[in-house]
């Protein structure tokens, strides 16, 4: 069973693969490779093009289509819940199409069917089944896609489409240059993502680096790590149209990727005044003319209808692609109801091979006789019957698992447990601070922070969320008492996808969102280690305004450095491992009665693997 919940789940390999089999979408047609199958949509919210060009497709494919006309006419609108409705719907039909309005209601609704899920647009988040129609209609345009500069423009924030499309631009090493309408940009949860998963680096830049793309000195771009590709994602300008004029000249733009403002996802009306548009000026200009415009579709009014006319304008023909695209995606996820371990099981034995795809991180186990492949969340050993979500960096455990034929697979943890198995468990904890010992450091934190501060009328004191956060209000309090003033207060959200700056104190609304710019920042949170939160945190900070001064205060620090920051103010220095978890626990968030920091550490599954291989438990893998 396989779903396909961000584009991310599948390789590039198998993207290209389903490319091949939409250019041979007239031979899936008369093959009728999806007789018999049945497909339900779920759309919960509006749609054309998706719903549409899935039902074509699978009618097309000789399957048939059943369907809610309105979700609200659903039980849906008896509060039946999104985890029943897909376990229903799954014994209705072979495959289910879904959209949403809320991020990740997708995803929870595949951990509760029976079939396999496609994302069909999930609130703000991802879009995937777009994507593969954005990069098929890119690659029919240009030949490939590596090398290609494509301008992302817009509502980077909430267009679900935007952030499934930087993922796939940046794995193909496209270079993306981002142009957001102001209060639009791109979530710090992608930009880590891409830096995470996708090996792109981010760091500041003159303007001259970027030929002028921008006139700020100091823009933020990610790259990846290999030299001959470069992606540069650039920080929003306040006059958007303005940028847009003074386009570089020694850059190739091979597409404009226009979206349009999610009106139905933004709280503040005024967000997004200075939208960006496509119009009669774009065409006119010369270094232009070969620059594709592209559109997910709908539009409003940020592209103008005499772009329809122009040989750039390929919008619509982005939007006629959705059919074989969707076709060969159906042909591709949906089980092979012709493979010979279904057909006539007695002859095989059901043999999954595995291969690992590095490039995202996943583990996918192909059918040994038809080639289908499933993606594998849940892993276990089947002789300590312990369980865990893949990781990659279980990857030679899991290696060696499939040697000894001791991996099992789970597509749910219901599915792990009712098969007997366990999670794996922690190491026991041991106490690295207790409560008196975080109150002292956090009084000498407060002393050193005012030692060093110029002037407290332009101190903020920014905690990580949720325990930087809570530390930072106490330090706030400590100044407070020194100071006989409360300084400014606020909290930063590294893995939301929402507001990722919040004001504590002043708490007075009218006091207005906070405004970094030229203040004495102090960045606080509980622990450093790798300092990727860190990083993020800075480069949330960077991008909403200009700091005087940005200074970190933690209260532990474990020592190693992935990213080499350093922090100025430190409560404890505690070396620890990588497979070493320290947790501060606070008794505002605990709900317990005293602050505590502790240690522990994680098991390897390769370390819990002890018990005789018995034959049942061999069946798992089979
Ligand atoms: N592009 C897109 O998702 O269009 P619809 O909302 O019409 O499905």
């Amino acid at each position: 069973m396989r779903s396909l919940i961000s584009i991310a789940d599948l390789t590039n390999d198998e993207i290209e693969e389903i490319f091949l089999l939409a250019d041979g979408a007239d031979k899936l047609r008369a093959d009728r490779v999806a007789s018999g199958q049945i497909m339900a949509t779920l759309f919960y919210e509006p749609s054309t093009r998706t719903r549409l060009s899935f039902e074509s497709a699978m009618q097309r494919l000789g399957g048939s289509v059943i369907s809610c006309s309105d979700m609200k006419a659903s039980s849906t609108a008896k509060g039946e819940t999104v985890a029943d409705t897909a376990k229903v719907v799954s014994s209705y039909a072979d495959v289910l199409v879904v959209r949403h309005n809320w991020d990740g209601a997708v995803q929870a609704m595949a951990e509760h069917a029976d079939v396999p899920v496609i994302n069909a647009g999930d609130g703000s988040h991802e879009h995937p089944t777009q994507t593969l129609c954005d990069l098929y209609t890119l690659r029919k345009e240009k030949g490939e896609l590596k090398g290609l500069t494509v301008v992302v423009c817009g509502d980077l924030k909430n267009g679900r489409t935007i952030h499934s499309l930087v993922y796939a631009l940046a794995r193909f090493g496209a270079n993306v240059v981002t142009l957001a309408a102001p209060g639009m940009e791109l979530p710090q949860y992608v930009i880590d993502r891409l830096e995470r998963e996708y090996d792109y680096a981010m760091g500041p830049v003159a303007s001259d680096d970027l030929n002028a793309v921008v006139t700020e000195t100091d823009a933020l771009y990610l790259t990846p790590k290999q030299p001959h590709q470069l992606a540069l994602f650039t920080q929003v300008d306040k006059v958007i149209q303005a940028r847009l004029n003074t386009m570089a000249i020694g850059l190739r733009y091979d597409a404009f990727y226009m979206t349009r403002k999610q009106k139905e996802r933004i709280k503040d009306a005024a967000a997004g005044d200075s939208y960006p548009t496509i119009g009669p000026n774009f065409l006119k200009e010369k270094r232009f003319q070969d620059t594709v415009v592209m559109h997910p579709l709908p539009r409003v009014d940020e592209l103008s209808p005499e772009v329809d006319h122009d040989r750039r304008g390929i919008y619509f023909k982005q939007a006629a692609y959705g059919v074989p695209v969707r076709m060969a995606l159906l042909k591709f996820l949906c089980r092979n109801l012709n493979c010979v371990t279904l057909k006539e099981p007695i002859s095989t034995q059901r043999g999954l091979a595995m291969y690992f795809a590095d490039e995202i991180g996943a583990l996918i186990m192909r059918c040994a006789y038809c080639d289908h492949r499933f993606k594998i969340e849940l892993v276990g050993h089947v002789k300590s019957k312990r369980y865990c979500a893949y990781d990659i960096a279980f990857a030679e455990t899991i290696r060696d698992w499939v040697r000894h034929r001791e991996l099992a697979g789970f597509d749910s943890i219901k599915q792990a447990e009712e098969l007997g198995y366990e999670p794996y468990k922690t190491g026991p904890q041991r106490v690295l601070m207790e409560e008196a010992e975080i109150n002292a450091a956090l009084n000498d934190l407060s002393e050193q922070i005012l030692r060093d501060c110029q002037d407290i009328d332009r101190l903020t004191i920014l905690g990580v969320r949720s325990v930087g956060s809570r530390l930072a209000q106490r330090i706030a309090g400590e100044i407070e008492v020194r100071q006989k003033r409360k300084p400014e207060l606020g909290e930063i959200e590294i893995y939301g996808s929402g507001d990722e700056m919040k004001r504590i104190a002043p708490a007075d609304p009218d006091a207005g969102p906070l405004n970094l710019k030229d203040r004495e920042v102090i960045l606080i949170d509980d622990v450093i280690f790798t300092g990727r939160t860190v990083k993020s945190a800075l480069s949330i900070i960077f991008r909403s305004g200009r700091p005087k001064s940005v200074r970190l205060a933690v209260l532990i620090d474990r020592g190693h450095r992935e990213i080499p920051v350093k922090p100025n103010y430190v409560g404890k220095n505690i070396p620890s491992s990588e497979n070493e978890r320290v947790r501060v626990k606070l008794h505002e968030l605990e709900q317990g009665d005293r602050d505590q920091a502790v240690i522990y550490s994680i098991v390897n599954p390769s370390d819990d693997a002890g018990t005789l291989l018995r034959n049942e438990e061999r069946a798992a893998l089979n």
